[in-house]
């Protein structure tokens, strides 16, 4: 039986990386689509082919997805950081936007139907109502978040004109590690991999945004997801072939000093904190309902406990050699 071919764009970032890997131990042929200009060539497993181009470059993609043939796409590739949305707009609608487009062209010309689309909670905004479900209304606040939300727009068009099957993944916070491949962002915003930093001495404080927010302990609450568990969806999705939005959440919400409590027992270090005041933008809470993926895609976010997250996020960050595999997602 012939190997089912996968296109990843985006397959030398962090969740990208992670999900190749899933993918060919699960008996798939995947080629990588990746500019590298945010992830790294080490982090794309050898059994992957891996091709060097960038989604703004209409002929390279083309060529790519005529010469595989693939049956469907894990279009990761994007930027992915709202306060740099929100300094330059215009390198978000074009990257992600853009980008988007001529793949779905490329597809189109090549006859490949499937997209498992990574979106974010971003397109929601600020819900009124918590658990976040997937007929939320959204109301993004961010260029970040309106450039996935008009993506999946056109996707959408395009699965009632010319029958794409999209699926749109909605990410909650994303985290964790596969023992080697994990997160990493230079200059890094996330709340673990800046915790953990403390923790390695790197440096000397967590700096927490904000103490005075409506929630149990003042700190921001949000919807840990582990990277293993995101990897998951993505083979379900793909494998069940559902059209429609899914939240990738567990459905639990976790305070800033919950997070920095877990740190501190996992690591067994102390973890000085600093409150300082609030980030601009930031949702008190935002928790999603993932009873959707589970349903219909007959997912379990399983290794997604706090201190199961924290463990593989310090185990990644201990064992790391100088100059290994980093990958920024
Ligand atoms: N935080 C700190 N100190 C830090 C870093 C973060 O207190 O050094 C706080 C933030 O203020 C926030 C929480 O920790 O309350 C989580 O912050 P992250 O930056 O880790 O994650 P966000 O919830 O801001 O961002 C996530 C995704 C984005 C997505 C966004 C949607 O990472 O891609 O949710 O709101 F767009």
């Amino acid at each position: 039986m012939t190997r089912r071919q996968i296109v990843v764009t985006g397959g030398s970032g962090y969740i990208g990386a992670i999900t190749t890997r899933m993918l060919l131990n699960k008996g798939y042929a995947v080629t990588v689509f990746d500019n590298l200009e945010r992830g790294h060539r080490e982090a794309v497993d050898a059994r992957a082919q891996l091709i060097v181009g960038d989604l703004c470059d209409r002929t390279a993609i083309q060529a790519a997805l005529q010469k595989i043939q693939p049956q469907a796409i894990l279009h990761f590739a994007a930027y992915a950081l709202v306060g740099e949305s929100m300094a330059d707009p215009m390198m978000y609608y074009r990257n992600n936007v853009v980008g988007g487009i001529n793949l779905l062209d490329a597809m189109l010309q090549a006859g490949c139907r499937q997209i498992v689309f990574s979106s974010s909670c971003a397109t929601y905004g600020q819900p009124e109502q918590l658990p976040i479900q997937e007929t939320t209304p959204q109301n993004p606040t961010n260029p970040y978040g309106h450039s996935k939300l008009i993506f999946e727009q056109i996707l959408n068009w395009h699965h009632k004109i010319k029958g794409i099957l999209p699926t749109y993944l909605r990410y909650f916070n994303a985290c964790g590690a596969d023992d080697d491949l994990g997160e990493e962002h230079d200059p890094e915003t996330h709340l673990i991999p800046n915790v953990l930093k403390v923790a390695l001495g790197k440096k000397p404080y967590v700096e927490v945004f904000g103490n005075d927010y409506p929630t149990p302990d003042g700190t921001c609450v949000r919807d840990y997801i582990h990277v293993m568990d995101l990897a998951n969806a993505h083979v379900l999705a793909l494998e069940k072939g559902r059209e429609g939005a899914f939240n990738l959440g567990t459905g639990s919400g976790i305070s800033v000093n919950q997070v920095i409590e877990s740190c501190r027992k996992i690591t067994g270090l102390p973890i000085p904190v600093v409150y300082s005041p609030r980030r601009i933008g930031d949702p008190a809470e935002l928790v999603a309902s993932c009873e959707k993926a589970r349903v219909e895609l007959g997912w379990n976010p399983c290794c997604s406990t706090i201190d199961r997250i924290v463990r593989d996020a310090w185990a990644y960050s201990t064992r790391k050699p100088l100059n290994a595999t980093t990958v920024c997602g």
